[in-house]
């Protein structure tokens, strides 16, 4: 049994991806360090809806000065994160001086949209690697982990804000109610907090297994949201579903009674009722679903393999490590795996020591077999390497299903 990290209820994990390194501490191939591992098991909370990790790795672990994601290795996110921007100066910064602050701003994707027109913003990020480029691009960083005591700094030095902002990063802290009442200090009277990310109706829906690893320690519905911020005094007043990272929710809060609750709320709950959200066999049937993804995968990359094509990955992804930890795929199966981040490329995927090659090399190895770790970049990716599927070259996803894309 472990505890819920929220309504600290007893509970019991639902599944166990067994043991599983950090998702983005790719290392060098002659590391002799001993490589951190710790065992991921998921568990759901009956009584506060919760779906979240039973444990979470040191968060200086994770977010430091070799952080490897850079949200900005997707130009659709940029459109993405340009849109939001748009909206936010046509529907909620009146003045320039009402104020944006962003919790994980990283290399400043959302917040370089602001620095032109001099609004008054504030970015706050603790990996000092991508916040140097936030800055670079002149968006204003505090180099810090947000939380109620950094909410105090910035209280005192910047004042309140009208908006604050956070996209895929409230599913990485384990310590929400301190992080909420650090917003709470911060949101100027009839402020709104906005808040993204990778939805679990989604996730359970299209069995999209990788969302759980080491930085995910909560996969949000809005039943779990509108509990978990309520409990401060906060009202979700509207969401809005997303494309972005394979699906994911939009979450619009206010100070209670501050907004009328816009009927999306309500029936967005009732299909999060009607999908089994808050029913345990939902996550039975969810890990048998994983069971078998995991076997279908194995068993097409292994026959692929005895023909004797060769197999590559597309996009060494956070997510890709939990695919090939869980499903012990090594470089016998994947030689190798390309991506556009730099600092990864010359490394080996955590865990399993797979190779990272710079995407330059894709198209002059030209793999019989690419399996797409970034499906939720498809759209991108296709566009970009369309010459692979022209040249009889062929794609693997796992995601809702293992299969060869025809
Ligand atoms: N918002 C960006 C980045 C998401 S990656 C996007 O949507 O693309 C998650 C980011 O959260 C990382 O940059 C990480 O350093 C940051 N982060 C992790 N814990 C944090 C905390 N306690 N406070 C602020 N940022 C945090
Ligand atoms: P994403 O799914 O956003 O990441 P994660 O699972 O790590 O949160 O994918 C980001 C990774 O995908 C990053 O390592 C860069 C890589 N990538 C490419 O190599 N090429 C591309 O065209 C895109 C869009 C991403």
């Amino acid at each position: 049994m472990s505890q819920c990290h929220i309504c600290h209820e007893q509970i019991r994990p639902f599944i166990s991806f067994g043991h599983q390194p950090l998702a983005n501490a790719f290392r060098e191939k002659s590391d002799s360090r001993e490589e951190y591992f710790y065992e991921m098991q998921v568990m759901f909370c009956e009584s506060c809806k919760m779906v979240q990790l039973a444990k979470q790795p040191d968060e200086k672990k994770m977010f430091h000065e070799e952080y490897a994601f850079y949200s900005g290795t997707s130009k659709r996110m940029g459109d993405h994160f340009s849109s939001l921007a748009k909206e936010f100066k046509d529907n909620e910064l009146n003045d320039l001086s009402d104020g944006l602050l962003e919790i994980g701003c990283n290399d400043g994707i959302l917040l370089k949209n602001f620095v032109l027109e001099k609004y008054r913003h504030l970015g706050v990020e603790p990996s000092a690697n991508v916040a140097y480029v936030a800055r670079e691009k002149g968006v204003q960083v505090v180099e810090s982990f947000f939380n109620l005591d950094t909410a105090q700094k910035i209280k005192k030095e910047h004042g309140t804000f009208k908006v604050l902002f956070s996209a895929n990063v409230m599913n990485h802290i384990i310590y929400m109610d301190d992080v909420i009442e650090g917003m709470n200090l911060l949101l100027s009277d009839g402020g709104i907090l906005v808040l993204e990310d990778p939805y679990l109706g989604d996730i359970i829906e299209k069995t999209a297994y990788d969302q759980f690893y080491d930085e995910h320690i909560y996969l949000y519905s809005l039943t779990s949201m509108a509990h978990l911020y309520g409990r401060h005094g906060f009202q979700l007043f509207d969401v809005q579903p997303q494309i972005t990272h394979g699906g994911s929710m939009r979450y619009y809060f206010c100070r209670e009674g501050d907004r009328a609750v816009h009927e999306r709320v309500s029936s967005w709950m009732q299909k999060e009722e009607d999908l089994g959200l808050y029913n345990p066999t939902t996550y039975d049937k969810f890990r048998s679903r994983c069971e078998k993804s995991k076997i279908d995968f194995v068993n097409l990359l292994t026959k692929l393999k005895q023909e004797g094509h060769s197999i590559a990955g597309y996009a060494a992804t956070a997510k890709s490590t939990t695919v090939t930890n869980y499903c012990g795929i090594t470089s016998d199966l994947i030689s190798v795996m390309y991506d556009s981040t730099p600092i990864k490329q010359g490394r080996v995927n955590p865990g399993t020591h797979i190779p990272v090659l710079s995407d330059q090399n894709f198209k002059k190895d030209r793999p019989d077999y690419t399996v797409l770790f970034a499906y939720n970049h498809s759209a991108e990716i296709f566009e970009k390497e369309a010459w692979y599927k022209e040249s009889g070259g062929k794609w693997i996803v796992y995601v809702p299903e293992v299969k060869i894309l025809s």
